[in-house]
């Protein structure tokens, strides 16, 4: 009897000591993950190996209707919402047309929607799973999630890169960006945020301009470049880049590719803007620097 009872003690505390460490560290083996996963610009030939990887284990996504299509196939996980859906509409209008009261209800609402749905990623993870959010490109460049990311610490989520649109638009063009002749920048930009005073201090620069969101606006942008730079500078619209069969590129100046565009407002368009798009900087250069040669110039001191 005296020995049963010197044993009841110590099985009471493996028991206690065992049911501790499944619940602490139970948890968080458990914990799952939430990823943001850049997808390229054009479908899955696009993608990177690890970001394919993440969204075939995903449990849950969170992805826009349109274009998660070409994914679908992957995705092992449930789709539980369209952020995009909601993000630039309200009560039924694009957040363009509102007027300035609904502006003002439209950012409440934004702003709840986001809430509760940082709540319900949270949620997910806390409960194991892993939930990726999927975004077109490369999530750092003009992406729409960082309403999102902003809201979670940076050990809370995880960003997998994905290809930027202006690659595939660079391969279209075939040419280097930069170094471009006497190029000494590229801007990425985007028609509400240039300025006239930007555009007049970086034309010095002639630098290659690159332009998002820019078709439903081309001819204020275009006007807009007009006084700060010489008419013929040439211009690029590539539109779709890197789809197969639907990519396109338009070639002008400024002063006549607004004629060359016509109505096309396609949204899915890069907008370049500099010597860039039509030449042979290295060639320019070694032809540049030849007649510098034989004037001496490198050999006078
Ligand atoms: C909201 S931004 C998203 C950019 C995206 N995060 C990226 O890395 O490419 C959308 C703009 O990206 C550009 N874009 C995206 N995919 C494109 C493609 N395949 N071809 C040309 N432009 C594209 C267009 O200018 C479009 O208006």
């Amino acid at each position: 009897m005296q020995s049963r009872r010197k044993l009841v003690y110590p099985i009471l505390c493996s028991v206690f000591i065992f049911a501790f460490l499944s619940v602490t560290w139970g948890g968080e083996i458990s914990k799952g993950k939430f990823y943001v996963v850049g997808t390229g610009p054009a479908g899955p030939e696009n993608i990177t190996l690890k970001a394919l990887e993440i969204i075939k284990m995903a449990d849950f996504i969170l992805c826009s209707k349109e274009h998660s299509g070409p994914f679908l196939k992957y995705f092992k996980g449930e789709i539980i919402e369209d952020v995009f859906d909601w993000l630039w509409q309200y009560k039924g209008k694009s957040f363009k047309d509102l007027n300035e009261e609904e502006v003002e209800e439209y950012l409440v609402f934004r702003d709840k929607k986001a809430n509760a749905l940082v709540e319900k990623i949270r949620e997910k993870v806390n409960q194991g799973h892993n939930v990726v959010l999927l975004e077109g490109g490369e999530p750092n460049i003009f992406s729409q999630c960082h309403f999102i990311i902003e809201r979670y610490g940076s050990d809370e989520v995880e960003i997998v890169p994905g290809m930027n649109s202006f690659c595939a638009a660079n391969a279209a063009i075939g040419k280097s960006i930069i170094p471009a002749y006497d190029s000494q920048f590229v801007v990425l930009t985007a028609p509400f945020l240039i300025s006239d005073n930007m555009l007049e201090s970086i034309a010095p620069f002639s630098p290659t301009v690159i332009v998002y969101m820019g078709m439903d606006l081309l001819g204020d942008l275009i006007r807009k470049f007009k006084r700060y730079f010489p008419g013929y500078t040439p211009v690029a619209i590539v539109c779709h880049a890197g789809f197969e069969s639907k990519e396109k590129i338009i070639r002008g100046s400024l002063d006549n590719i607004c004629d060359k565009a016509g109505s096309n407002n396609d949204f899915m368009c890069l907008i370049y803007i500099g010597r860039a798009v039509v030449g042979k900087p290295f060639t320019t250069f070694q032809e540049g620097l030849s007649i510098y040669l034989r004037r001496n110039k490198f050999f006078d001191e």
